[in-house]
């Protein structure tokens, strides 16, 4: 028998988006909150810069807008922006009030009275508050503690959400999401997860390329599900490429935080030649997907596997009190960054797009919302301004949870009969080499085709493989017991599917989406909108 989970409110993701809701939420409605591994898995704790929020008296609501807009190529939906940077100093003081220790300023670059703010790429001001160079652990242990501590708050670990339970699935003919089959890892069980509403805040899809900065999680679960519950998703080619990850045989996806440059890192090739200057006048500080696509271009035309990234003109004490973590895992690996020059690569870092969203969070099937990496907001447009990221986290997650707390006062408070797990029809896998194999082709692949340059002819190829895996996939999804890995690659095969499609719908070069076949941009920006078979709308 399938065991049984009722709560008010379902959210599937422990990251600053899901945990910004549940405290929201959670002392006047019962809410449970999932994680498929530990509270802290996910990009949140992972966070280096900081969150940027209009908090210094020289800044401004429109120039933060602006530079959002800039870096977003035309295609950031203005309410979009102005809601989120308008609301960004409100929950940079809610998250002051969690308790999460942000940076003090006690240096001459201190541009406020309280709290020390950092500059990166595309930013025309100081705005990025900041716990020194580990912004996310301080935000994430923070919010944990406070969730352990809420009353009405139920936490899971090692739970991992399956897909969405809807309409479809008691054969009513109102859509609605109506909770979640979840694989309990500890004791490899199915259980039923049944709520009045259902938040995905499972992060984003980055694991869908070979090299990325995210260490754990982002397979795209909340989009593959919300997609195959019947929403739109949007925006899908627009991933971005950090430009700064450490290149070291032992390092596995280790950012170098956009700070050091934003406290004056320089991009050097092997000879010690400094480059950018050639690409674009804002130099290391241009956005992105400029910056990306410049060491791109240099690591290819010389032939390098990597280019270097210098702060060691800096004292010694402001790199220790900057970034005491880069220096400690640089230093680990026998690359002393108060010296050496550190080398970097370009990884998959955020995607931009995904399950279309209003600014309450709503998805296209009622009860279901979708906040934080998931979510398609149009607040990135074709390119993210660096730090806005855990912004958006905080400030959906908590508009999401108004809209939820007006939802449930007025929802149906019957709970139907949702029908079991059903496992009768499938049998232990005994070849889970195919399911590692498909990870690895899918992830390079992608990474080989569907990268920082494409054409025509890459996507293509990539497509004729995707279709091919997607259809392996299924047949081992309908023959063998559910996995971890399984469970992930299928959502990383439908999201890698879903860039693909957008990819080859745009039919220009545009923020982080360059094709060769289409170098320039068009003169309207328009959404690449994907609508499933069984949408709702
Ligand atoms: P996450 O924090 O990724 O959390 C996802 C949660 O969903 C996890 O709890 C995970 O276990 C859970 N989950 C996923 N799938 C399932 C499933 N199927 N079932 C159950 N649970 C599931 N942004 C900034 O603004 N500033 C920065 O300085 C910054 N630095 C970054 C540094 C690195 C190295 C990385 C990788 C990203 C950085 N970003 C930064 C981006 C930012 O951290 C993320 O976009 C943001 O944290 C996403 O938060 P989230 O709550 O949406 O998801
Ligand atoms: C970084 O610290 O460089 C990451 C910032 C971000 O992704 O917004």
């Amino acid at each position: 028998m399938t065991i049984k989970h009722l709560h008010d409110v379902l959210v599937i993701g422990s990251g600053a988006a899901g945990l910004s809701l549940a405290l929201e939420l959670a002392p006047s409605v019962r809410v449970a909150v999932l994680s498929k591994a530990s509270l802290m898995a996910g990009s949140t704790s992972q966070a280096q810069g900081g969150i940027a929020a209009v908090l210094d008296s020289t800044d401004s609501v429109a120039d933060h807008t602006a530079d959002t807009l800039n870096a977003g190529a035309g295609l950031c939906h203005d309410d979009a922006v102005r809601f989120t940077v308008s609301n960004s100093s409100e929950n940079i003081h809610w998250l002051i009030e969690q308790g999460v220790p942000f940076t003090r300023s006690n240096d001459v670059t201190a541009t406020t009275d309280d709290y020390h703010l950092t500059k990166e790429g595309g930013h025309s001001h100081r705005r990025v508050i900041h716990a020194a160079d580990a912004t996310g652990q301080a935000v994430a242990s923070t919010l944990i503690e406070r969730a352990r501590e809420a009353k009405n708050l139920d936490l899971f670990e090692n739970r991992l959400a399956i897909d969405l339970v809807t309409h479809r699935h008691t054969g009513s003919d109102k859509p609605r999401c109506k909770g979640a089959y979840v694989l309990n890892e500890e004791a490899d069980q199915v259980e039923l997860f049944q709520a009045r509403c259902v938040v995905l805040a499972t992060g984003g899809a980055s694991k869908v390329y070979l090299y990325t900065s995210n260490q754990d999680g982002a397979s795209g679960d909340g989009i593959a599900m919300a997609w195959r519950a019947g929403c739109r998703v949007a925006n899908m080619e627009f991933n971005q490429f950090h430009p700064t990850c450490l290149y070291h045989p032992q390092a596995k996806s280790f950012l170098i935080t956009e700070a050091v440059r934003g406290e004056g890192g320089k991009l050097r090739l092997p000879d010690g030649q400094r480059f950018m200057e050639r690409f674009d006048p804002r130099l290391e500080l241009a956005p992105r997907d400029i910056v990306a696509r410049a060491m791109d271009h240099e690591m290819k035309r010389l032939g390098v596997d990597c280019v270097y990234l210098d702060i060691s003109h800096k004292s010694k004490e402001f790199i220790l009190e900057h970034f005491p973590t880069v220096h400690e895992r640089c230093l680990s690996f026998g690359i002393d960054i108060t010296r050496d020059p550190i080398p970097v690569v370009p990884a998959a870092h955020y995607t931009c797009g995904g399950v279309m969203v209003d600014h309450q969070g709503r998805t296209d099937l009622e009860g279901l919302y979708a906040i934080g990496e998931t979510s398609f907001t149009g607040l990135h447009g074709a390119n993210r301004l660096a730090s806005n990221s855990l912004l958006e986290c905080v400030v959906y997650g908590r508009s999401a949870a108004e809209d939820i707390r007006i939802e449930l006062a007025q929802a149906d408070t019957s709970l139907p009969n949702l029908p079991e797990w059903d496992e009768s029809q499938v049998t232990d896998s005994d070849e889970d080499v195919i399911i590692a194999h498909n990870w690895e082709e899918l992830r390079r692949f992608m990474w080989d085709y569907v990268g920082i340059v494409r054409t025509n002819k890459r996507l293509q190829r990539a497509k004729h493989r995707v279709d091919m895996l997607l259809q392996e996939i299924d047949e081992f999804y309908s023959n063998y017991k559910v996995s971890n890995d399984l469970i992930e690659l299928r959502n990383l095969a439908v999201v890698a599917d879903l860039i693909i499609r957008s990819a080859q719908q745009r039919k220009e070069s545009r923020g982080l989406h360059y094709t060769l076949d289409y170098p320039k941009t068009l003169t309207t920006a328009v959404d690449t909108l994907l609508v499933p078979t069984n949408s709702p709308l």
